[in-house]
This record gives structure tokens, C-alpha cells and sequence, in this order.
């Protein structure tokens, strides 16, 4: 293994654009399938992983939302959390911000309950036992209806202490941010933060409606900003971050290989830009891999690769002392590894 890569697997980070549902790896999916009675349309867990060969988000999509239907209670929200902690947590990922999809159980008959009390405990047991922090998200279906997403609002309302913001995901090319804005406003007054996926599929337009319209406080991928230098200019000075995801762009189309992702070009500009993996378990690697395919694509020195890290402590939700907290132990890992930084 080279020196860059034992570098990237030791950085302090944190990780700020992960779908639960997303990290739903193949065995567990079988095996929750299994014990709820729920059989999935694929014979073997090769046979599932041979559909991850998407063409576009929507072909994804399917797939996800598919596989999402073996989680039907408690315990399996608890599972697949905690599932995902431990493996951020074993690539010294110290503080992770989990979307969760209600909708995408509730519309099945999953009470919301479920959803958000198995998450929460699998945070709390995660913090205790690996030491690892999280925040929940919770994402709206844009691609349903806006009274749905007010009832889902409504909804979490009880849980308020759990979920730190609203985001926006799923079919994104029809369904403009601006759709939304109302259940935004009521969100922001209820006291939750914002953001919001644009830009991924759907033209930069998006990205600055869900700026101006939702008053989002950062754009999730973002990467389709770059077709438009007014907008980058904006983003740049408000310092917005963005949620890139490298290996989920190349997996979707967005990009045609990672040679072509305007990553550099979107850092040389000034941006806000964070790494993150998206759907680990569908787009062929956790936030370490992504970081590596980026190194590797890019060049990128370890002394950038410290700046992405530092930028995924100041683009999190956490209070202002636990964000200096976790930027002293990034800080603490480049002093011990000066010779790595020093060599470029
Ligand atoms: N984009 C939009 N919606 C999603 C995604 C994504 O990459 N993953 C899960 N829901
Ligand atoms: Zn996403």
C-alpha cells in the first residue's frame, strides 16, 4: 500500500452525504429479507450485486427502493445502522450525518417510529460503545407528493431531538427544488436545519433555487453548478459546501469516468467542497474508497487530501467546540504524519 493511501485510511473525517438505506449491504439485505418473510426478486446475493450496473439515477433508483422493502421493523433500521457506523467508524470516519428515507417505508406501512427509534438507538450504542458521532437527516421524496412531505414533516415533529435537518433526494430531473418550499419554511421555523441534493442530474438552475428558495445551508453533490460561473461565483462567496460523491457520479452517469468529474476544477474555483459516498453499499466502496479514487484521479498531495478532511469537520452540523474538538485530532494525525504532508 503506498504512503497516500495509509495517509487517507488514518485522517480524522467526517462523512456528510450517506443514505441509510444506501449502505444496505447485499448479505444483510438477504438476511433481514429472511427473517421478516420478505423474499427478494434476485436468487443470490451475486445474482443482486450483477443489477448494480446502473445507467442513470433512476435505474438506480429501482434498485434501491427495492431492496429498501426488507426493512420492516425496529431492529433491522438498528442493524443497518449500526452496520454502517462500525465500518465508518473502522475507516476513521469520527463523525457521520445518515439521510434516512421515512417515506420510503412509511408508504409500505413501516410506522415512522420504527424507522427513527432504530436509528437513534443504533446512534446512541455506536457514540458509547466506537466512539463514533452521527446526526440524522431526514430526506423528502421529491418525486412525491408536496402533502406528503408536510405529513411526513408533521410527523417527525415528535422527534425533533433526533434529526438535526430536512434534505431533499430521490428523482430529481422534473422536480425542482422550489416545489418544496413551503414544507422548507415550516421545517426552518420548527427549528431544523436544510439542505437538499441538486445539480446531480438536474440542470444548476436547481442548485440555485434550492439556495434561494429553501435557504438550504449546503447543496448536496452540487457538481452540475460548474455549467453555470455566475452560479459558482455565488456559491464560492457564501461559502456553501457541497457533498460531492466521486464513485456514485461515475456510477450514475453523471460523469463519464473519474477523469472527468470537475472535482479539481471545482476546488481550483474556490468551492466548498466535501467528500462523501453516497450509497456505499451500491456504488463500490465507503468514504475511503472514494477519497482514493479521487487521489488517484487527481494527483491529489496529502496535503489537499488534509484540506478535504478539514473541510468535512467545518461543513458539519456539529456545535462550534465539538467541530474544534474533532479539527484538534485531524490537526493531532498531520503532526504525526509531517513527512507525508511535507512531501507535498
Ligand atoms: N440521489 C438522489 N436520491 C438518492 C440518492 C442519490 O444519489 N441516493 C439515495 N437517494
Ligand atoms: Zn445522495
Amino acid at each position: 500500500m503506498n504512503a497516500l493511501r495509509r495517509f487517507i485510511g488514518r485522517l480524522p473525517k467526517a462523512e456528510l452525504h450517506i443514505h441509510i438505506e444506501g449502505a444496505l449491504e447485499p448479505g444483510l439485505a438477504f438476511e433481514i429479507g429472511r427473517r421478516n418473510g420478505i423474499a427478494l426478486p434476485y436468487s443470490s446475493e451475486a445474482e443482486l450485486e450483477a443489477a448494480y450496473d446502473f445507467e442513470s439515477l433512476q435505474d438506480f433508483l429501482r434498485v434501491y427502493y427495492e431492496l429498501a422493502q426488507v426493512l420492516t421493523e425496529e431492529r433491522d433500521f438498528y442493524d443497518l445502522t449500526y452496520a454502517y457506523l462500525a465500518r465508518a467508524h473502522s475507516q476513521n470516519v469520527l463523525h457521520a450525518e445518515m439521510f434516512f428515507d421515512p417515506q420510503a417505508h412509511t408508504g409500505r406501512g413501516v410506522p415512522f417510529a420504527a424507522v427513527i427509534e432504530g436509528i437513534s438507538r443504533a446512534r446512541m450504542d455506536a457514540a458509547r460503545a466506537l466512539g463514533i458521532r452521527s446526526l440524522a437527516i431526514m430526506c423528502f421524496l421529491r418525486d412525491s407528493t408536496v402533502a406528503d412531505a408536510m405529513r411526513t414533516l408533521e410527523e417527525a415533529l415528535a422527534y425533533k431531538d433526533r434529526i438535526i435537518a430536512v434534505g431533499l433526494d430521490s428523482a430529481e430531473a422534473g422536480n425542482p427544488p422550489g416545489k418544496f418550499k413551503e414544507v422548507f419554511e415550516r421545517a426552518r421555523g420548527e427549528g431544523f436545519r436544510t439542505v437538499a441534493h441538486a445539480g446531480e442530474e438536474g440542470p444548476p438552475d436547481y442548485v440555485l433555487e434550492a439556495l434561494t428558495e429553501l435557504h438550504v445551508a449546503r447543496i448536496d453533490h452540487g457538481v452540475r453548478s460548474m455549467e453555470d460561473e455566475a452560479l459558482v461565483q455565488r456559491l464560492a462567496e457564501m461559502k456553501i459546501p457541497l457533498t460531492v460523491c466521486p464513485l456514485s457520479n461515475v456510477k450514475l452517469g453523471v460523469v463519464s469516468e473519474m477523469k472527468s468529474h470537475p472535482l479539481r476544477e471545482m476546488i481550483e474555483k474556490g468551492l466548498f467542497v466535501t467528500i462523501n459516498s453516497d450509497d456505499p453499499a451500491f456504488f463500490g466502496g465507503y468514504v475511503n474508497e472514494n477519497y482514493e479514487a479521487v487521489q488517484e484521479a487527481f494527483g491529489f498531495t496529502a496535503r489537499q487530501l488534509y484540506g478535504l478532511a478539514r473541510n468535512s469537520f467545518e461543513a458539519s452540523f456539529l456545535e462550534p467546540s465539538a467541530k474544534r474538538a474533532l479539527i484538534a485530532r485531524l490537526d493531532e494525525c498531520a503532526t504525526s504524519n509531517r513527512g507525508v504532508l511535507e512531501g507535498g
